[in-house]
């Protein structure tokens, strides 16, 4: 499963790419609003940053205005992916992206019909939200399992990237279900690497390792003494 940061902070980018285990990007508009700068910039950074796929939204409602914004934001990258929502509009724009070979992501997806519509009009990723779909009262990780089944029986190559996570335990069951990709905040990502033993375990590496340096160099100067 790759591990995708859902950010346009290109410092919270920079840090999680250092680790060497960063698959790609996914940005929305309220995540690129944050960032209080030129959208295009915002993104242009991005792509170059990280080399993995950066989803970038289209904001246009009308299907026509939102395939030619489409065309453009692919543009930008050969590692830029198109993001088109779970609309009639959004479907009609991404078949013709798609058909044009255009790699797109389906957005704001809560339910399997919706992830069985994104995959027949050839989406290279679907987003199911997790997170939201908790937060409606339902179970997103069951939707995100029925969807992974679905995809398997039939044969759909569009991947699964499981959205909107709130939690490490998130991840490990989305990586359970199968999702092909996991999209996470930074805060989330900086908890993944974190075990209250590992830094019980480090600090007593370090003072073992402090003592037989001191130990050492107490052994050395005594042989000094010996020889003066
Ligand atoms: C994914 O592409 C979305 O940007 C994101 O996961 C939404 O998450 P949220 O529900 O925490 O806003």
């Amino acid at each position: 499963m790759k591990l995708f940061l859902d950010t346009a902070s290109i410092d919270e980018i920079r840090e999680i790419n250092r680790w060497g285990v960063l698959g790609g990007v996914t940005t929305n508009p309220t995540l690129v609003g944050k960032e209080r700068q030129d959208p295009d910039k915002v993104w242009r950074q991005i792509l170059e940053e990280v080399d993995g796929d950066i989803s970038l939204e289209t904001t246009e409602e009308a299907p026509e205005a939102m395939y030619r914004q489409g065309v453009e934001l692919a543009q930008l990258g050969t590692n830029a992916v198109v993001k088109v929502p779970m609309t009639p509009a959004g479907l009609e724009a991404g078949r013709r992206l798609t058909d044009e070979g255009i790699r797109i992501n389906v957005t704001l997806v809560f339910s399997p019909t919706q992830a069985i519509l994104a995959a027949e009009i050839g989406a290279y990723i679907v987003s199911p939200f997790l997170g939201r779909i908790d937060d409606a009262a339902s179970d997103g990780m069951h939707a995100l399992r029925q969807i992974t089944e679905i995809y398997a029986i039939q044969g759909y190559d569009t991947n699964v990237l499981a959205a909107s996570l709130r939690h490490p335990m998130h991840i490990v069951e989305a990586a359970l279900a199968g999702a092909d990709i996991a999209t996470m905040p930074y805060e989330v990502f900086t908890k993944l690497v974190k075990h209250p033993l590992t830094d019980i375990g480090l600090e007593r590496f370090h003072a073992d390792w402090t003592t037989l340096q001191d130990e050492l160099r107490g052994g050395l100067e005594n042989e000094k003494e010996a020889k003066a």
